[in-house]
């Protein structure tokens, strides 16, 4: 089973929004997709509430209110784990994935703290014994962004690499609206939007956002 978070410690970086991306992709593929939702304000599940029947199904887990039980049969779980987590539920929480994609707003203040949250993901056990893979999302970036430079290098040197930039676009609300990824879309309205999206689908699908040697658990 493949497992998959999406994690940052703001909030408005867009770890729904690549939650339920991600979960549209590989239910369109055909996978057998679980999206747990670790977020008090159940925003994956709203979304997937929203989902017209007719779209590849997904099932929706609210683990804010009940344990963690993935179906049999699941392959694979995404997780849109709440802001603000820290300490040791970021370590337990860790625990429950192999490859996490970090999400990062182009501003200033999003780009340092997201580097202080790298730091501070690295801290944890699993993270630091190479278990776990960390890709980043330059999310919302506007032409001619320039932000990401400075955080280019503290990346590299962390062996951390910047997986994809997506556009700031209206494309993903109005997707959101109906229960959608981009990737459900009429293909002419969002072509450029999925073609940012081919290195984050084809990293998940690499042994480069997997650990060589994944832990049983
Ligand atoms: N690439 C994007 N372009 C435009 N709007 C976006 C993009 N990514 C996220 N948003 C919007 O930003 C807001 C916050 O995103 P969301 O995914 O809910 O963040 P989080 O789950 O981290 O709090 C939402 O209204 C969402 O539609
Ligand atoms: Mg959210």
């Amino acid at each position: 089973m493949r497992r998959i978070m999406v994690l940052n410690a703001k909030g408005g970086c867009g770890k729904t929004t690549i939650a339920t991306n991600i979960a549209s992709h590989f239910a369109k593929k055909g996978k057998n997709v679980v999206l747990a939702d670790f977020d008090p304000q159940l925003s994956s599940l709203d979304w997937l509430l929203k989902r017209e029947a007719s779209k590849p199904p997904i099932t929706g887990l609210d683990a804010v209110n009940n344990p963690l039980r993935v179906p049999n049969g699941t392959e694979i779980v995404i997780f849109d784990v709440n802001a603000g987590v820290m300490g040791r539920e970021l370590t337990a929480m860790v625990r429950r994935a192999e490859t996490i994609l970090l999400p990062v707003l182009p501003s200033p203040i999003d780009i340092r703290a997201g580097a202080k949250f790298i730091q501070e993901l690295l801290l944890v056990g699993k993270v630091s014994r190479d278990q776990t893979k960390i890709g980043l999302i330059a999310n919302r970036v506007k032409e001619n962004a320039t932000g990401y430079d400075k955080l280019q290098s503290f990346l590299t040197s962390l062996k951390i690499p910047i997986i994809a930039s997506l556009r700031d676009t209206q494309n993903y609300l109005r997707a959101a609206e109906r229960g959608l990824g981009i990737f459900d879309m009429r293909h002419s309205l969002v072509e450029h939007d999925v073609e940012q999206w081919k290195p984050i689908i084809t990293w998940l699908n690499s042994v480069k956002s997997q650990p060589k040697n994944k832990e049983a658990s």
